[in-house]
Formats: structure tokens, C-alpha cells, sequence
């Protein structure tokens, strides 16, 4: 019966990216003069038709396209074999082949297990693997972890499963307490050919399913959309159901947000994770979901729950493992941009942080620094050595650190020019460590540099020549930690275009990028006009006459489009283009548009078809053991652009190339809470805006948001205007303001990080996580928890001084505390406040209940750390509050001590006891308790009175207690201690 009221998929899968300058969308004017942005620059330009592919219909929008369903004839069980966790059994093609989108495979292995108590797993391969099977790839575990079998006491589990075979082979996973069904095949005809697979399930009216995969998209993710699964370098597309009112950046309202709340609803929530690797998208339509994959098998696994917390644990500690600690100072704010041409112009932003006095904890530079765009090189002519030495040795004394960018594909040195040789590429050539072409050359495509080859991670030396090039380079350049960039991953071309034309190397992309004649960005937020209308008509007129000036493209001569519909040959495979037409992002759908093309090969004869979205995966787990070898007693820092599951392992994420504009903000809120159900925790944006230039207005509330992220970055594209946070007064003072509270919280935010990291706990959440059995918060994602205990209620609109949130929890029980005032918030259920937030201002509240460990802010994590404690105990409506805190050395992979502080509240007592060996001699400068009732005349410390250092404020019922140092001189939680009021 299909009756769960809250059906909570999360289906984790990978998450894709994103780039916006070499959109093949034809934003970008394509390049036709000689460029010189900088004296070195090449004079070939790759024509911009290299980079587009055949026109194809994504399969979903073709009215022609055969619906496997009708002509296909399922699978028949047999041979059914008990044991002691599940069966097996062999499913034979129940009827004439279809071949729809391949070669239908005749005979497969069914295999279902009830792998651990709240997880059962059903695999579906063919019977034979081999090549004459027709090439069907399996995911190894070397690849990508598979779940770990744990059978003891899955007696006990709620997940039932059952199958059939009227009137085909059919399975239904259904949970024993509800006896809800979760997921049925039935009445459906399973699909299993060479390059297509397809199953799908009914769900309930109006699920509510989250996850899939990256997406610029609401958290919820409704039942009218196809997510699309495929590694893709293109500025982050929003996908659709959202509608954005472009003069305002408002968006339209959330369907399926019932305001409703009904007493009696439960949450029930189960996870789903399909292990497939492959180019694949999920149809999720109001009967159901539909799953189709151009490749790979069957590797299904349900998660019991029954709730968020539970799914998003078991799915880290069995699937893609705990996601890495970080170093401390990883917390503090980063400060990136492409287009800072030498040291001095990245010197000076350091120094205008300071000047300005902003918290700036590291300095990121892009391409800029790279010898003509090549890895592990620099620039010494705009970057001399012994300015850059002189330089980082400033940075790393006042505290701050550097992260350079390292690009995914490597420079493939002209022949024809000696002095063009290129050392990382010639001994990476010489231990065959990148991709080639089928016919064994290698596969040339181009990136920034020119024509570039590929790392081959399956190759047996590449992951140890890559350590061996972030080893030797780091002796040049003392970093602290790598952004990997391009690793989708992206190629400006189609095919192996370089093959035979690498004595025109370098050469320019085929793009103009922004920045050059012809592509000056121009774009402002939403709502420029209103507030700087001469400034916004003049980039507009500028705008026009740079659109006029760019060559139009001839005219179409005909009105008919024609589209290629790829074939089946059957016994084959065409891996470049597959019968089944993916929607993928690019123009025309080509896979190999603006990526390298499918039919790579690697050294083991993998076609990159098959490992496609596993080379951002790959190359960061090859980072993670280059930082290692530089630091082998560090945690490595690494944020990634395409990642997959298990990635958070390793690296965390930024969200790609997004724009400045204000849906832009708004949508880094869900993305960031799918990385949390991802494993993939520390996640931020390019606070600002990436393309396009931001305004006074927009960053300000972005550096605020961006503020209680993870991982907070501002970064901007080359030749747009300047957006660090000192740039507008009004920015800099709410930048100042957030930071504040951010270093405030920072021992908080690092505990909750050291729990994902040992639990699977996430560190910014859904409100309907915490609240699960409220259903008007299934799609809220305007509102976000940082911890159990932070909520942060942004403003997301242009022009808007006020903001709508609601207050979970009231009326049963929850309390909130206004974080500037102290004071209870009156809210009541359901309601949806507005709250006053004018510019430079973002509403945060303490969940009654809580205790904060709190320490007093500074320039840089490093000063803070030596900075005096507090604490904020807010009390929930019962009179009690708890909470922890966990400190280390804040870098080392295993430190060798730490310290775990519990504090808990009740009955007019707050009481603090700490275990570990970590000395942390910091003083406890203050205590704070909200919702102190009734009116205090008396506090002590372990039985002592503290006769004049406390103050009650009998309106906002605050408790502020100073002075403890005295009363603690050995720090903190040298000892174990009481406060008590009354
Ligand atoms: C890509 C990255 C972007 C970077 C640029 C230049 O677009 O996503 O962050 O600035 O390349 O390296």
C-alpha cells in the first residue's frame, strides 16, 4: 500500500559540475582575431566548431523515441536459490529481444541480500562478463567503494523484500512496520541491454525526494523534472520548475509546500543509492521514478532509516566512507579571484583585508600565476620567485595561507619547439600515465593551455607521477592546500582535435574569455537598474554596441533542424554515441562536447564512457596522497569541482561557476544541503557571484550568508569588477559583522565538522531534518541549520528589508533566542514571521536547548585560537540545555591528544566537564544564559559566590556572567565546574 506520508528519498549519486567560461551554449563570442591578453599569447585560436558536436534529441524530448516499456519484454526468475541472507536466481529474457537502445542481454544474475539490519541490496549483472557479452562494465571497488556487509542481526530489519514474475520479473522492497511498499518494479518491465538499462517504481502522490546528484535546483526536488547524471564543465544551469522573476530575483513559491501541518504526521524516511557510474538521469514524474542508465548494472541498495539522520549515517559509514577533517584554519575566509595578475596585486588584497580590518585567513590564486596556463609551473615574469618567496613568507608569518589552483589536464608541448619542452608532461609520457586513443596514440584534446592530454587514473604510475609533481612543485611554491579545477573532465573539443596539430601549440581556447575584446562582462544583478540606474544604462548601452560589434553568425539557411538519432548495432557498442540520447547539458547532447569524448581509452582498455564520471573522484584522491606526501602529518585541504560518491573522503566542494545574481544566493542553500546529504560537508559557493559583476547590494547580503557555510570563499571571474569584501563600505561592515559571529561560532562549527567526520552527522541542515514530523518544512530550503542549534533566516531578495521565516518547533515545545538581542523570539506554530533585516544585517537564532562553546573572535583562526572562551546556554522551555565541544592541535591527521567538553543545563545549574589530554589554557572569559527565569539574586562557581561579576536583564531574561578567569586561571577546562544561579 502506498500510504507514507513522508516518502524521503535520497538517492545519493555524484555530483557533477559546472563551468561557465567555455559554455559551448554561445554566450561566449567565439574568438576570431589574434589574442594577446598576455606577450606570450598563442596566435592560433581553435576554431569554435572544434567544440560542437553532432545536434542530437535528448531522448525525454524526442516524440519519436520508443518507450522501452511497450516494446520490451522483461525478464523471467528462475533457478531460485535460498541462503542464508537473501537468494539468487538467473532472470532470462522473457519474450523476443527489443533492442531498443542496444543489445537486450539474454541471461542475468539476480542477487538480493539483506546486507546489514537497515540495508538490503539487489544486484542485477549479466550472467557472463566478458567480451563477448558485449562489454558490459562493472564498477570495481577499487573505483568506488562498495558497502560493507555486516550480517549479523539483519533478522531484525524492517526492509521486506518480494518479487514475482507475472507478468514479468518484478521486485518489491517494502517496509515490515508500516507496511509501506518503498520501491516496486511491478507492473514494470525490467531493461538490461549493453548500453541501456532501465527500472522503475510508482511512489507516493506528491513524494517528497531529495538528493540526485548536484543540481541548481530546490532541495525538494518534485515530481516534474529528470536529473541528468553526467560530468559536465558548464556554468551552473538551473535546472527547471524554478521560475525566476528576473526584475527582482524573486522566486515563484515552492509547489508542493503545504502550509498545512497535521497533527498526526509521522516522518518516515529510506534512502536509495544506485552504485552505477555511468551517464545516466532519473525521471521523476508524479506516478513515479524512473531510473535510466547508459551503462553498468544493477547495484541498488535501500536504507532502511527511519529517519534523515539515520539514512545520511549509514549511507557515509557503509557507502562513501566518513567525509575528511579539516584543518582549523580551512574555517576562516578565503579571499579567490581570477584575474589577480602578479604578487604585488595579491599582496595588496592581503593587505587591504587588514587595512580594512576584515578577517582574511587565505589567499587563492587561479590560473594567472601558471607559465602559460601549465600545472605545476609559474610565471616568473608576473610572478618573479623572490617576490613570491618574500611574499608567502609574510603571509604564512601573519598567520594566513595559500591555495593555489591545479587544472586537470596537462599541456602537450609543441614538437616542432625545443624550448617548448614540458617536464611534467615528458615524464608523464614516459610512464604512460594519460589517456589515449583507441588506436593507442595519445588522445590530445585542449584546455587554457592550449592542446592538453588527460591523466589516465587507471593507469598504473598516474596517481604516483601526480604525487610526484605536488611534491617537487611544492618546493617552489610553499602552499597549504589545492583547488582542483576542469576535472568534469572538460576538453574545449571534440575528439582527440590536437592530434595533428600540436605544432600550433600553445593555442587559444575557442572562446573569447571574458575579459578580452568582445566578451567585457557587462551583467549586473537583478535589480542594478533600480538602485544604480546611470550605471546600469551605461553598461547596457555598452552591452549593445559590444553585441552589434560581434559578428553575427550566418543565417540559418534552413528552418528544419536535423537531428542525428544514433543506432543500434547489435553485438556492439558505440561508446561516443550510445541509442540512448541522455540530456545531457551541452549543446546537441554530444558526450564528447566540451568533455573528453567517451572513446578515450585507458591503460587497461576501460573506455572513458564507462569511468566518465569518475575522473573529478579520481584525481582527488590522488591529491589527498600528494598533500600527504607534503605534509604527511596533515590533514590535506583540497576543494574540487566534480566530485562523486565517497569523494568527501578526500576533498570538499565549491559549488562551481555560478553568477552574480541574487537566485544564484539563493540556490547555494539547497546545494549546499544535498553536499551535506552527500557526505561531502564542507561545501561553499563563489560568494559573490562568479560571472558577471556583483553589486554593493547583493554582495552584502552574500558575505553574510555565505558566512555560516563551511567553506567560505569569495571568488570572481576575470574582467569583471573587483567584489573583495572591502571594495564597498556597506560590504566590508556586514562582511565585519557576520565574520564576528562566525569566529564566535567557529569552535562550534569545528565540532560539528569532527562529528561528520567520526559519525556521518551533517553540519548544515534542512529544517526538516531536526523537524522531521512538521510537513510544511519537506521543501523549506530558504532557511538552513547550522548544527541542531544555529538558525540562519537570510534575506535572499533584492530591495527587501524584511524577511518571512518560520520558527520550527513552536507550539511543541521549541524555543528560539534571538541572537543579537538574547531575547525569546514569541513565535507560534506554523507561523511564517516577518523579520526585520535591513541591509547589513542576517537574522540568527539559538535553539532553546543548546549550549554554545563560543571564543572571541580575531583577524585570523590562529589568533582566535589563543583567544578567551565563552559560552552561550540557551535554555529550552523544560529549563535544560546541553551541548559539547571537541578541540585539537586543528591540523594533525591522528593528533595525539584532543579534549571533548560536555556542558549541560538544568535546574538553575550549568556545568561543564571535560576528558582528554589537550592542554588549551584559554581562559573562560564569559557565560551567557537566555530565558533565565525567574528573576536571579544570586550566582555562584562551585559553591563560591560570585558576588558583583553577573548582571540579570529582567527583560530579555539574560544571564551574563564575567570575570571567571579569575576564578579559573588554568584555562577553561583545566577542571571540571558548576555554575549556579537562583
Ligand atoms: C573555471 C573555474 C573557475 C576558475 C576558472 C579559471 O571556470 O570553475 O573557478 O576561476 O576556471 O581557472
Amino acid at each position: 500500500m502506498w500510504r507514507t506520508p513522508f516518502f524521503f528519498v535520497t538517492v545519493f549519486l555524484l555530483a557533477v559540475l559546472s563551468l561557465v567560461i567555455a559554455q559551448s551554449r554561445g554566450d561566449y563570442p567565439t574568438s576570431s582575431a589574434v589574442v594577446t591578453q598576455k606577450s606570450w599569447r598563442p596566435l592560433f585560436t581553435v576554431p569554435a566548431t572544434a567544440d560542437h558536436g553532432r545536434n542530437m534529441l535528448a531522448n525525454i524530448d524526442d516524440p519519436m523515441a520508443v518507450d522501452p516499456q511497450v516494446s520490451c519484454p522483461g525478464y523471467k526468475a528462475g533457478n531460485v536459490q535460498r541462503n542464508a541472507n537473501g537468494f539468487t536466481a538467473t532472470l532470462t529474457l522473457a519474450g523476443k529481444a527489443c533492442n531498443v537502445y542496444g543489445t537486450d542481454i539474454q541471461s542475468l544474475n539476480l542477487s538480493i541480500e539483506h546486507q546489514a539490519k537497515d540495508r538490503l541490496h539487489v544486484e542485477i549483472i549479466p550472467t557472463v562478463l566478458d567480451a563477448s557479452n558485449i562489454s558490459q562494465f562493472i564498477l570495481s571497488p577499487h573505483l568506488v567503494d562498495a558497502p560493507e556487509v555486516d550480517h549479523s542481526g539483519w533478522h531484525g530489519s524492517d526492509l521486506v523484500i518480494d518479487w514475482g514474475n507475472e507478468p514479468s520479473f518484478y521486485f518489491t522492497v517494502s517496509r515490515a512496520s508500516t507496511q509501506d511498499t518503498l520501491f516496486s518494479t511491478k507492473g514494470s518491465k525490467l531493461v538490461f541491454e549493453n548500453q541501456f538499462l532501465e527500472f522503475k517504481s510508482p511512489l507516493p502522490e506528491n513524494y517528497n525526494l531529495y538528493g540526485l546528484g548536484e543540481a541548481i535546483h530546490g532541495l525538494r526536488l518534485g515530481n516534474n523534472l529528470t536529473r541528468t547524471i553526467y560530468a559536465a564543465d558548464v556554468g551552473d544551469p538551473i535546472d527547471r520548475y524554478y521560475e525566476v522573476d528576473g526584475s527582482n530575483g524573486k522566486l515563484t513559491p515552492f509547489s508542493g509546500n503545504s502550509p498545512d501541518r497535521l497533527k498526526s504526521y509521522t516522518s518516515i524516511s529510506h534512502g536509495v543509492y544506485l552504485r552505477n557510474a555511468h551517464g545516466q538521469e532519473v525521471l521523476l514524474r508524479p506516478e513515479g521514478i524512473t531510473w535510466r542508465t547508459i551503462g553498468g548494472s544493477i547495484d541498488l541498495y535501500f536504507y532502511a532509516g527511519p529517519s534523515q539522520v539515520e539514512v545520511t549515517k549509514s549511507f557515509q559509514l557503509t557507502a562513501t566512507g566518513l567525509p575528511a577533517m579539516q584543518q582549523y584554519w580551512t574555517f576562516g575566509f578565503h579571499q579567490c579571484r581570477w584575474g589577480y595578475r602578479n604578487w604585488s596585486e595579491v599582496e595588496n588584497v592581503v593587505l587591504n583585508y587588514e587595512k580594512f580590518g576584515i578577517p582574511l585567513e587565505a589567499i587563492w590564486i587561479d590560473i594567472d600565476y601558471m607559465e602559460l596556463y601549465r600545472d605545476f609551473t609559474v610565471d616568473h615574469v608576473a610572478f618573479p620567485a623572490d617576490v613570491g618567496r618574500s611574499f608567502l613568507q609574510r603571509l604564512h608569518d601573519g598567520g594566513r595561507y595559500l591555495v593555489p589552483i591545479i587544472d586537470s589536464a596537462i599541456y602537450s608541448p609543441n614538437p616542432e619547439n625545443a624550448s617548448d619542452a614540458y617536464d611534467v608532461y615528458t615524464r608523464g609520457e614516459a610512464q604512460g600515465v594519460f589517456m589515449t586513443n583507441p588506436d593507442g596514440s595519445l588522445y590530445v584534446g585542449a584546455v587554457w593551455p592550449g592542446y592538453t592530454v588527460f591523466p589516465d587514473w587507471l593507469s598504473k604510475n598516474a596517481a604516483q607521477w601526480w604525487v610526484d609533481s605536488i611534491t617537487a612543485w611544492h618546493k617552489e611554491i610553499p602552499f597549504d592546500g589545492i583547488w582542483i579545477d576542469m576535472n568534469e573532465v572538460s576538453s574545449f573539443c571534440i575528439g582527440s582535435c590536437g592530434s595533428k596539430n600540436l605544432t600550433l601549440n600553445p593555442v587559444h581556447p575557442p572562446f573569447v574569455l571574458p575579459g578580452e575584446p568582445g566578451n567585457i562582462p557587462y551583467d549586473y544583478p537583478e535589480g542594478f537598474s533600480v538602485t544604480n540606474a546611470t550605471e546600469a544604462a551605461s553598461a547596457s548601452a555598452a552591452s549593445s554596441s559590444q553585441a552589434a560589434a560581434a559578428t553575427s553568425p550566418a543565417a540559418a539557411s534552413s528552418t528544419t533542424v536535423s537531428y542525428y538519432r544514433p543506432e543500434v548495432t547489435l553485438g556492439a557498442r558505440d561508446t561516443n554515441y550510445p541509442p540512448y540520447v541522455i540530456n545531457n547539458v551541452q549543446d546537441g547532447h554530444d558526450l564528447a562536447s566540451h568533455a573528453v569524448s567517451p572513446n578515450a581509452t585507458h591503460a587497461d582498455g576501460t573506455q572513458e564512457y564507462d569511468v566518465h564520471n569518475l575522473f573529478g573522484h579520481l584525481i582527488l584522491n590522488a591529491t589527498y596522497h600528494g598533500l600527504t606526501s607534503v605534509f604527511p602529518e596533515k590533514r590535506p585541504f583540497i576543494i574540487g569541482r566534480s566530485t562523486f560518491v565517497g569523494s568527501g573522503k578526500w576533498a570538499g566542494h565549491w559549488g562551481g561557476d555560478n553568477f552574480s545574481k541574487w537566485a544564484y544566493m539563493f540556490f547555494s542553500i539547497p546545494q549546499a544541503l544535498s553536499f551535506s546529504l552527500f557526505g561531502i560537508p564542507m561545501f561553499g559557493v563563489d560568494t559573490c557571484g562568479f560571472s558577471g559583476n556583483a553589486d554593493e547590494e547583493l554582495c552584502n547580503r552574500w558575505m553574510q550568508l555565505s558566512a555560516f557555510f563551511t567553506f567560505y570563499r569569495n571568488h570572481n571571474v576575470i574582467g569583471t569588477i573587483p567584489q573583495e569584501a572591502y571594495v564597498w563600505a556597506s560590504v566590508a561592515k556586514a562582511a565585519k559583522d557576520a565574520m564576528y559571529i562566525r569566529f564566535q561560532l567557529l569552535p562550534y562549527i569545528y565540532t560539528l565538522m569532527y562529528q561528520a567526520h567520526t559519525t556521518g552527522s551533517t553540519v548544515m541542515r534542512a529544517l526538516a531534518w531536526e523537524f522531521p514530523d512538521d510537513p510544511s518544512l519537506a521543501s523549506a530550503d530558504r532557511q538552513f541549520l547550522l548544527g541542531a542549534s544555529i538558525m540562519v533566516t537570510p534575506v535572499l531578495s533584492q530591495g527587501a528589508t524584511t524577511v518571512d521565516g518560520v520558527f520550527p518547533g513552536a507550539g511543541d515545545g521549541t524555543v528560539w533566542y534571538d541572537w543579537y538581542t538574547g531575547a525569546l523570539v514569541e513565535a507560534t506554530a506554523g507561523q511564517n514571521m516577518t523579520i526585520d533585516a535591513p541591509l547589513g544585517h542576517i537574522p540568527i537564532y539559538i535553539r532553546g536547548g543548546s549550549v554554545l562553546p563560543l571564543q572571541e573572535p580575531a583577524m585570523t583562526t590562529t589568533q582566535a585560537r589563543k583567544n578567551p572562551w565563552g559560552i552561550l546556554a540557551a535554555l529550552g522551555s523544560d529549563g535544560k540545555a546541553i551541548g559539547s565541544l571537541y578541540v585539537d592541535d586543528g591540523e594533525s591527521v591522528v593528533p595525539d591528544t584532543m579534549l571533548w567538553v560536555e556542558a549541560s543545563a538544568s535546574n538553575s545549574t550549568l556545568s561543564a566537564s571535560a576528558q582528554g589530554q589537550f592542554r588549551d589554557t584559554n581562559v573562560l572569559a564569559n557565560i551567557t544564559i537566555l530565558g533565565v527565569l525567574p528573576e536571579v539574586t544570586k550566582v555562584s562557581l562551585n559553591g563560591v559566590d560570585l558576588p558583583n561579576d553577573w548582571a540579570y536583564d529582567g527583560s530579555s531574561k539574560a544571564l551574563e556572567i564575567k570575570g571567571l578567569d579569575k576564578a579559573m586561571a588554568g584555562g577553561a577546562w583545566s577542571q571540571d565546574w558548576v555554575l549556579t544561579w537562583g
